[in-house]
């Protein structure tokens, strides 16, 4: 019997879609929007659970996104929604914190290397933006160095410049490099000035949309370490994508490479708004004295979530599972397109797994694959890195190979093998 589930209608996502045109800008805006993608893809979606989503028609999907990051143990997980849900039945948002905000402090600091000190705020945002306020404010310099095309989250500083509503003054402050080149790292210090530089900014490896995936060169990470320490700036690690997945010590530790400050949001709450800056003591004075707030912050029941989340993550020993699981399917993957003779790349750690086809510059392929994925029951995107949770177990691999095998034929007889 097919593993591949038959599709009920779509009428009730395009209802919603209509609806949504006339009172939501583009029907839904940013790259969350599916508009883009094959029509197969559902725009709204009903329920989580476990490695599954269901869109509002009933249509259920393995789900290789994990909401872009934040559901690391699976969604709806029964014992973390328990504790946040108890957490916020006392009244979850009040003039201050509650006690978790000092465990939840307690437990980071301890796990991370490099951390002496935390703070919380809601989105990935919050927390690079935090880090390069305090590493201004502890420096006194102004410049940020990034990787071009690295994603830190909406503010302007880190936005493409063609990006629409930034202006070229927003990036005055903003110097790029190249992702493992130490060379433009270099020329970037010199362009900004080395009494200057505030922060070097660094994602864990290049995980940018539309390319494959890079391991970062243990080489470049020492490097940017040692520049950072030359000209008195503070290296910032955003591990907001990676952070909890791939290492609960900090996604450099284990090439012996500490940030001073390093930035967190996504998985620490397994889907609850949580982020946190983690910084080591030197800069724990301007974290105290820049402006940091935000009306939801505090809020108690994310950060019960978190302390429930990491608990769990160690106790099963969850990076190993998702690692031992992406392996599975990044194999599967390059076995399948290799038996379709269709030629692509599988990239990224496993357990934030990517695909892209040979000689796919308007990324066609990519759009009808990922389209026939969905068809058949697999939700993972088209040019964005993909994210395993603990829930993606052995089990739920090999029924996700099941419907990605349809998806390479269908992609085959469409384009024709390579
Ligand atoms: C590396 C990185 N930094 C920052 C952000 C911004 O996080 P958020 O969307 O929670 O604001 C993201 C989001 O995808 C990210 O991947």
């Amino acid at each position: 019997m097919s593993t591949v589930p038959v599709r009920p209608s779509r009428a009730i996502d395009r209802g919603y879609r209509e609806r949504a045109l006339k009172v939501i800008p583009n029907g839904m805006y940013g790259h969350l929007s599916t508009r883009r993608f094959a029509d197969d893809y559902p725009q709204f979606l009903a329920r989580g659970e476990g490695a599954r989503v269901w869109d509002v028609d009933g249509r259920e999907f393995i789900d290789l996104m994990c909401t872009f990051g934040p559901i690391l143990l699976g969604h709806a997980h029964p014992e973390v929604d328990a504790v946040a849900a108890a957490t916020s039945a006392r009244g979850d948002v009040l003039n201050g914190p509650g006690p978790e905000m000092v465990e939840l402090a307690e437990l980071l600091v301890d796990r991370v290397a490099h951390a002496d000190w935390a703070m919380f705020a809601k989105n990935g945002t919050d927390a690079t933006a935090l880090a390069v306020v305090t590493a201004r404010a502890h420096s006194g310099h102004r410049k940020v160095l990034m990787a071009r095309r690295s994603y830190h989250g909406i503010v302007a500083w880190a936005l493409p410049e063609q990006s629409p509503g930034i202006t070229a003054e927003d990036h005055a402050n903003t110097e790029l490099f190249e992702y493992n080149d130490l060379a433009s790292v270099e020329a970037a210090v010199a362009r900004a000035g080395a009494d200057d530089v505030a922060a070097i900014v660094c994602t864990p490896h290049r995980h940018d949309v539309f390319v494959d995936q890079e391991p970062v060169d243990p080489a470049f990470a020492r490097g940017v370490r040692a520049i950072c320490d030359r000209i008195g700036a503070a290296l910032v690690l955003d591990d907001v994508r990676g952070g909890l997945r791939l290492d609960v010590r900090g996604s450099w530790e284990a090439l012996g490479v500490r940030p001073d400050l390093s930035a967190w949001s996504k998985s620490l709450a397994n889907g609850y708004p949580l982020a946190a800056l983690l910084g080591a003591e030197p800069w724990r004075d301007a974290a105290g004295r820049i402006t940091a707030t935000g009306s939801f912050w505090l809020a108690g029941a994310p950060m019960a979530a978190a302390l429930t989340t990491i608990r769990i993550l160690e106790e099963t020993d969850g990076i190993a599972l998702m690692r031992a699981s992406g392996q599975r399917l990044q194999e599967g993957l390059r076995a399948q397109a290799a038996a379709h003779g269709l030629a692509v790349s599988v990239s990224g750690p496993p357990q934030m797994p990517l695909l892209l086809f040979a000689d796919d510059p308007e990324f066609a392929k990519s759009l009808a694959w990922s389209g026939a994925c969905a068809r058949h029951g697999v939700y993972l995107h088209p040019v964005h890195n993909w994210f395993l949770s603990t829930a993606h177990d052995a089990a739920t691999i090999d029924e996700a190979l099941a419907r990605t095998d349809a998806a390479f034929a269908d992609v085959r007889d469409a384009f024709g093998a390579d």
